[in-house]
């Protein structure tokens, strides 16, 4: 159904509630600057982002509606009148660090009663978690989750009102809410949501109960936004979704992730377009030609293969075997040679055996990762996995872990070491935070480099000759 300016009603009710947000944020600025005026004092926040890209770009959103407020952000948590964390539940050890978080919490909040502590994310999509914070974390004044971030502005509001715990957890939205205010964290890169959600329900991921069903942008929104970017100065996008390859099937004009490479590259004046994540299962012929033809479109890409066993990637229900994954890489390569690929490993997968634990390794040594985010298997309440059988000892999963690692990173010092006596354009990124007249930046393939000169030259691509290796990251030479 449509309206007479031709706007789905869906478009028009979202259009009202960001314009309800608005209001709210309005309400709250007045408030904080009649708190200036009255103490002379500003209220600050501290926004700390943990889990993936996904959760950094949220809280690009989260920083944006805050300094709509009135807030002004602060680096440093012990001066903040507003602390929110956006949790990740991907491992046991990220949910373990906001608990411990939240202990601190219960002190400040001793000396500075009028702080308003907020959790939003992934953690808290979570019954148990929510309970738990329920119970005993009384001091935390907000909770919301992944579906309704737009919404911190009457949230804080209510809190306000009320001086309660306001606890407001979506379980699904198949919306998407365009315009949230935005403060990107780099003046020349920014991330670009292309969907949300994930349909994939591998056997170990709590994802797709957090983030829920996958809902795609529409391409028109997607460019616009990039287009802003680029005229604000940005110089490289990164496109981002839990999985990009089956991006644009369920709109209503569906539209491959492909055609989406091709129109993003004809934005003028943005100079690198970077995305993540690939499935392999959905990895078509039309991408890498795609990713071939495009000049924008960086040499590089992340292929998590998370085993290498057969087995282990049925029992894990990632649609691929050892083969096709190989088979895939392999056409990768020899369309576009000089790609660098990287991955991410979860070793310890239950029934996991030493068989197929040499299955990775396998892999690991055919393709030649330039690098590798490795993971010990983490139970997650809820999903598949957590259930099976044969779940796999911890000093056993420990022991591959370390054997993983012994193949692995000589092989990726192999692999940067190739790049020693070439030119490479460097996106410089800042000043490294050891001497600071050395700088930081990432090559076409995202490899990381350091180089000497100064941080006027941060935002812009130079050409810089690589002269070392050390292994996770190059030592460059201006030219
Ligand atoms: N245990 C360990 N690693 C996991 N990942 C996802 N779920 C788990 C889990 N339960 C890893 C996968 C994924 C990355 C983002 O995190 O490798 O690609
Ligand atoms: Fe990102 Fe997944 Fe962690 Fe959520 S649970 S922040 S989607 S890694």
């Amino acid at each position: 159904m449509t309206t007479d300016d031709n706007k789905s009603i869906d478009e028009v009710l979202l259009q009202e509630e960001l314009q309800e947000q608005m209001a709210f944020m309005q309400k709250i600025k007045k408030e904080n600057l009649a708190y200036t005026e009255e103490t002379g004092k500003h209220r600050y926040f501290y926004n700390l982002a943990m889990g993936c890209q996904m959760n950094a770009h949220d809280s690009e959103k989260l920083e944006g509606m805050l300094t709509e407020m009135g807030y002004l952000k602060t680096t440093n948590e012990t001066d903040a009148d507003f602390i929110i964390y956006n949790t990740c539940c991907i491992r046991e050890n990220a949910e373990q660090k906001v608990y411990g978080k939240l202990g601190w919490l219960k002190h400040y909040k001793k000396s500075n009663p009028d702080a308003i502590v907020a959790l939003c994310g992934c953690m808290m999509q979570q019954d148990t978690v929510l309970n738990t914070i329920k119970s005993k974390y009384k001091h935390v004044d907000i909770i919301f989750g992944t579906f309704n971030l737009y919404k911190l502005p009457e949230l804080i509001a209510t809190r306000k009102e009320t001086g309660e715990m306001t606890i407001d957890i979506w379980e699904e939205n198949r919306l998407i809410v365009e315009n949230v205010p935005t403060i990107p964290s780099f003046s020349y890169k920014g991330a670009v949501n292309i969907m949300y959600g994930c349909d994939n329900f591998c056997a170990y991921c709590i994802v797709p109960y957090v983030r829920g069903r996958e809902r795609s942008r529409n391409p028109e929104d997607i460019l616009a936004e990039i287009r802003g970017l680029v005229s604000q100065g940005m110089k490289e996008i990164l496109l981002l979704g839990q999985n990009v390859n089956s991006y644009g099937k369920k709109l209503d004009s569906p539209i491959t992730f492909a055609e989406l490479l091709r129109q993003v590259n004809e934005v003028e004046g943005l100079e690198r377009i970077r995305f993540m994540t690939s499935h392999p299962k959905d990895l078509s012929d039309d991408l890498i030609a795609a990713m071939r033809d495009c000049d924008k479109v960086c040499h590089y890409l992340h292929l998590p293969v998370q085993s290498g066993s057969t087995n282990v990637l049925r029992r894990m229900n990632r649609k691929y075997t050892k083969e096709s994954y190989l088979e895939l890489v392999r056409k990768v390569k020899s369309a576009i040679p000089d790609i660098a690929i990287s991955t991410d490993i979860i070793v310890g997968f239950p029934g996991e055996t030493e068989e197929d634990f040499q299955d990775t390794l396998d892999v690991i040594r055919e393709v030649r990762y330039s690098t590798a985010f490795t993971f010990l298997y983490s139970k997650r309440t809820g999903t598949p996995a957590a259930t099976m059988e044969d779940q796999v000892p911890e000093d056993v999963m420990k022991d591959r872990f370390d054997r993983l690692l012994k193949v692995l990173n000589p092989l990726i010092h192999e692999e940067n070491h190739k790049q020693i006596g070439t030119t490479q354009m460097v996106l410089v990124e800042e000043v490294s935070k050891q001497k600071d007249t050395i700088l930081t930046g990432r090559t076409d393939n995202n490899t990381l480099v350091h180089f000497e000169g100064s941080k006027e030259l941060i935002g812009s691509i130079v050409p810089v000759k690589i002269v070392d290796n050390k292994t996770f990251y190059l030592i460059g030479e201006r030219i």
